[in-house]
């Protein structure tokens, strides 16, 4: 079962306009929540994120949040498995086709649920391979935008290549990955880049640092050398549906021992605590 603007169906019946500004312009923005035994997590966030994306790109946000609590816990119920991802989506609907803004909108929203589809035990243990690319995205990758071309193009470099993910460099300094954040790790201090213009403030980014301070790692936010990335002793990737991967091989080099590290070791472990934590206690963080 989907929602499309204002009702539940089944995912076979759902349809668009072809002129929906989404699919002629990707004048849209989503959002990706992970769901752990039918609870979204950190849905507050993910619904905080939402209203600056949506408010980058000036489309009024179609609903309050206990009304997103309410479609996004009706489609959890209406789907199967007990760990999902849930996918949101608004654009700016559809329009005689015009760069600029038409006078009035019917923005088309857009839930969906798949399976929640975890990194298996072996590859969490062996790590992933990575390889750089250089960021060639605009300036306002801070918006969960629906216009992912570049990202797409990183992406597939990454797969071209036999490789999990594409570590971005722009100008010297480390940005993001093609689709999740990245931590350097160096001398026992977890290094993450500042939230800016050049990336995606991500949720999982913020578990993570908090998570690292709870525990006693030191962390430095600040900007991270692409020298630093490349000597580093520990490099992690984050997202919602990856949650934390160690990336054992850059760029066919070993990064560190070519192992995951201790501190992966421990944040993954306090990750796992934290959620089942969170799930028992019910409360939907
Ligand atoms: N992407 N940076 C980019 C460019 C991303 O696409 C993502 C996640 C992240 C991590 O953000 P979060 O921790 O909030 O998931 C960072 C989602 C999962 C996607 O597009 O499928």
């Amino acid at each position: 079962m989907i929602f499309l603007s204002g009702r539940f169906m089944p995912l076979e019946d759902a349809t668009i306009s072809v002129l929906d500004r989404g699919f002629i312009f990707g004048d849209g923005v989503y959002e990706m929540i992970p769901v752990y035994s039918r609870h979204p997590f950190r849905l507050r966030e993910h619904l905080a994120r939402l209203q600056n994306s949506l408010d980058a790109i000036r489309l009024v946000n179609p609903y309050s949040l206990d009304e997103w609590a309410r479609i996004i816990n009706q489609i959890i119920a209406g789907n199967t498995g007990e760990d999902q991802s849930i996918y949101l989506q608004i654009t700016r609907g559809p329009a005689k086709r015009d760069h600029a803004f038409p006078p009035r909108i019917t923005p088309t929203i857009f839930v969906m649920s798949a399976p929640l589809t975890l990194p298996p035990a072996v590859t969490r243990e062996r790590g992933v391979v990575a390889v750089t690319a250089r960021d060639n995205r605009w300036l306002r990758c801070d918006i969960k935008s629906v216009s992912l071309l570049p990202n797409v193009l990183l992406r597939q470099a990454a797969v071209d290549a036999g490789a999990a993910e594409t570590v971005l460099l722009r100008d010297g300094l480390l940005t993001e990955g093609a689709a999740s954040n990245i931590f350097v790790i160096r001398h026992g201090v977890l290094l993450a880049p500042p939230k800016s213009h050049l990336m995606l403030p991500g949720i999982t980014y913020d578990v993570v640092l908090e998570l690292a301070a709870a525990a006693g790692i030191p962390s430095d936010i600040r900007q991270i050398s692409e020298a630093e990335v490349r000597d580093a002793d520990e490099l992690w990737l984050t997202s919602s549906t990856k949650e934390i991967l160690p990336i054992t091989t850059l760029d066919e080099q070993p990064v560190g021992d070519g192992r995951p590290g201790p501190l992966y070791q421990r944040i993954a472990q306090c990750y796992q605590e934290y959620k089942t934590e969170v799930m028992r206690s019910g409360i939907v963080q």
